[in-house]
């Protein structure tokens, strides 16, 4: 196509930029409170004002009636009751809670969100907020010279997101991911605002395509919606840590995943028997790579309807799954939303006899392309439905399987537009709305419906569901791998930035198909991939059909035994991850993080996308270029220890590694600590011992760490049945003590005691345990 070729930047293509005209929401003529809600009628709309908590506000603006404040899909909080002051003038309105103010201007109408010490987060000048006849509303915000943002959800290009135009439209991209590729599967439109140290948050709550302008206005940044209320929380940080607790109090947090959804994910598209299926488990056992799960990719269904197995190469796959159990190994098969139009298939039967699938607000259903061929597409926006839907996972659960794996879910239509024609009318639970309002939010509510209802059938089980599309609010259903990426280092190195940003728009489960999906993979591409995949949240490798194999013993002995190494080392690390996904759950605060979220004060890092944190004190520094085996890594504030080599080096530099192919640089701060265990074949297998890893500090610097175990696989955790222990290291110049004040919960693990281990004790320093024999903690209570 000449559009490809430089014909595309032809002289005659030149369009210039029609200006577009904003009706402005005008002056206040009167304004009146309820609770904490203060509506006003401006000349030209509506808004209200409501404090959410003392730290959060929202910002509701409506062209035509007043405000409503009780339709999102995404905020499960509700407003808390607290007190506002008010100081009133001609001029303006300033509200104040005791961490936030809002300062409104009335001619026209202009808002100013400070902080409590009247530090200025988000302000309007010569435009605010606004809309078109057309339906657009948009909301314009001063830019500063040293705002750096962050999150977006699923983005390609670097960490930060200044400089950039992003769209939030759920989009099903097989190729390219470019820096510059966008839409992507998920659509998160939040993000943070990082300015000298200190950050906010601001959340644009609008399910239609909205578009985010970090570009084309030095001064002026914005965010505009094709149509609903312009609806937007404003978070009040003032650390990116309290700006996440923030965002996920109001969009709900990733529940507490089984632990085996953190071990290693072995997939391919597709494993297309069931001996196929048992030949990869036997490899893995018989070759000790640990595994905890076996994915099933589109090929396991008869002619891909959903809810159906093939007869002929899956003939029992109840015999399979019970069989894998014995070995370790669950099986997690794939479920996407289109349903075969077929006649003679029981579940079309019942989505057209009952009435479940999406139409036309003339009756007709829409038909689209999908694996299937012409399929039609359940209504998840109708609690009919989404009770339908989710009922029908018995046919998974009954056979023993705990995890569903959910594609296609933007909704994906193999057509121009990639998706669902956006004039189908969905039911909306009463609400009735068109596909374009409502796409976002399609695989949210199909996470919904897959998530509750399988939670119900599992009889106390924990299950896993994995996403490709969602909203914000997706991480209280699913997981999130990021599509289809390509076995390019490119995508290796994107890979990093994503996940961050993903945590930072709180989804802290998710990861890349490690080894790349699609084209084909090679032996050290396998491996740098592996050695980070050991630490993203979520650890699966996977590839596309027509490409090669990249199972961890494609490429030989050589690579099969490092790529051993790092799947292990997975496992070592598991107590210490589990308790950061504990952690997770309930604070919102990612596993794997950017270090400008502990050190934002330090601005080399607010675009360092080639390392990460796991928690507050390990720094990963992979290799993520072929043939390098040296590379600069960068180290903040503190002193760090090079895990493998024990080899101390300053913070606030930047060092030259090595690392030879099978090895993968970490660093922990000293005066710190770390748990591991011995590594398992699975995480069925409960470790024997637990190791504490303490790194001996100097100053007088002590360190918390709350370390969290269960039986990794009920809600029983629910009733008590955990087990929470307050870890507290303090070096001084003449000992290095651990406590472990703090004690709770019911659950009886395997271990009895963790082992203490001090690495880089000075010659003048002792150990003191708080239960004195010098090797372990014991954990009698
Ligand atoms: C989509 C998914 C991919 C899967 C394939 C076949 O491309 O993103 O992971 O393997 O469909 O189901």
């Amino acid at each position: 196509m000449l559009e490809d070729t430089s014909f595309a930047l032809h002289p005659g293509n030149e369009q210039q930029s029609k200006a577009v005209i904003y009706r402005d929401i005008g002056s206040v003529k009167t304004y009146r409170s309820e609770d904490n809600t203060y509506y006003f009628h401006c000349e030209n709309g509506y808004i209200a004002i409501q404090f959410f908590t003392n730290s959060i506000v929202r910002v509701v603006m409506n062209r035509t009636n007043k405000p409503e404040l009780n339709d999102s899909y995404a905020v499960v909080a509700t407003p808390e009751k607290m007190d506002i002051a008010e100081e009133t003038s001609d001029e303006q309105i300033i509200l104040k809670t005791e961490r936030l103010e809002a300062v409104i201007q009335k001619k026209p109408f202009r808002l100013t969100v400070n902080d409590k010490d009247s530090n200025v987060l988000l302000e309007e000048g010569e435009r605010g907020m606004a809309y078109r006849e057309n339906g657009e509303v948009i909301a314009f915000k001063k830019m500063n010279d040293n705002d750096h943002f962050y999150g977006f959800g699923e983005k390609s290009g670097h960490l930060d997101k200044r400089g950039g135009k992003y769209e939030m439209w759920n989009t099903d991209v097989y190729a390219p991911h470019n820096p510059e590729t966008d839409p992507l599967y998920e659509s998160i439109p939040y993000f943070m605002t990082l300015r000298d140290g200190r950050a906010h948050g601001v959340f644009f709550d609008n399910t239609f395509r909205t578009t985010f302008d970090m570009k084309s206005d030095r001064e002026m940044y914005s965010y505009k919606a094709e149509g609903g209320q312009l609806d937007y929380y404003v978070m009040a940080g003032p650390e990116p840590k309290s700006v996440l607790e923030q965002y996920t109090h109001l969009t709900g947090r990733m529940p507490l995943p089984p632990k085996w959804s953190l071990g290693y994910q072995q997939s391919r598209y597709s494993y297309q028997s069931e001996t196929e299926v048992r030949e990869v488990a036997e490899n893995f056992i018989n070759k000790n790579i640990p595994i905890d799960a076996i994915h099933l990719d589109i090929h396991y269904m008869n002619g891909f309807r959903v809810f159906t197995f093939d007869k002929e190469k899956f003939p029992n796959p109840e015999q399979l799954i019970s069989d894998l159990r014995e070995m370790g190994i669950r099986v997690v098969p794939i479920v996407d939303p289109g349903v075969k139009k077929d006649a003679e298939y029981a579940v079309y039967q019942e989505g057209i006899n009952q009435d479940l699938f999406c139409k036309y607000m003339e009756g007709d259903v829409y038909f689209g392309e999908v694996w299937p061929g012409v399929s039609a597409f359940p209504d998840f926006t109708d609690e009919k439905v989404r009770k339908w839907w989710g009922d029908k996972h018995e046919f998974y659960t009954e056979i023993g399987i705990e995890g569903i794996w959910n594609d296609m879910n933007e909704p994906a239509v193999f057509n121009e537009t990639k998706t669902m024609d956006v004039s189908v009318m969905h039911r909306n639970d009463g609400r009735p709305a068109v596909h374009r309002e409502l796409h976002n939010i399609y695989g949210l509510l199909m996470g919904q419906a897959t998530y509750d209802s399988m939670k119900e059938q599992l009889n106390g089980k924990r299950p896993f569901l994995l996403t490709r599309a969602g909203f914000s609010g997706i991480q209280r259903y699913a997981a999130v791998w990021t599509g289809d990426n390509r076995s390019f280092w490119e995508h290796l190195q994107m890979s990093l930035p994503m996940v961050m940003n993903l945590g930072l728009s709180g989804i802290p489960f998710a990861g890349p198909d490690v080894g790349g999906f699609a084209h084909d993979t090679n032996a050290e591409l396998l491996v740098r991939w592996t050695q980070v995949g050991a630490f993203t949240p979520y650890f699966r490798n996977h590839s596309a059909l027509g490409f090669r194999y990249q199972e961890p013993w494609q490429f030989g002995e050589k690579y099969e035994k490092i790529i051993r190494k790092f799947i292990q080392m997975r496992y070592k690390w598991m107590p210490q991850l589990y308790s950061l996904f504990y952690h997770a759950s309930v604070s919102g605060i990612p596993v794997m993080r950017p270090l400008l979220m502990e050190f934002p004060e330090d601005m080399k890092t607010y675009n360092l996308n080639d390392q990460f944190m796991i928690g507050d004190n390990v720094i990963i520094a992979p290799v993520l270029s072929p043939s390098v085996t040296d590379r600069a890594v960068y180290l903040p504030k503190g002193e760090w220890v090079d895990m493998e080599t024990g080899a101390g080096y300053q913070g606030e530099q930047t060092h030259l590694i090595h690392a030879e192919l099978d090895q993968l640089p970490i660093f922990v701060k000293r005066g710190t600590a770390i748990m591991q265990t011995e590594w398992t074949s699975n995480t069925d297998k409960s470790p024997k011992d637990l190791n504490l890893h303490v790194y001996a500090g100097e100053n007088n610097e002590s360190y918390q760490f709350t370390f969290y175990d269960d039986d990794g696989e009920t809600f029983a955790f629910e009733n008590g049945l955990f087990l929470r222990i307050a870890i507290e290291v303090k070096s001084t110049a003449d000992a290095v003590t651990v406590n472990t004040a703090e004690h709770s919960g019911d659950y009886l693990p395997a271990y009895d005691k963790i082992k203490v281990h001090v690495h880089g004790l000075d010659d003048s320093q002792e150990v003191i345990l708080n239960n004195s024999d010098n090797t372990a903690i014991s954990l009698v209570k």
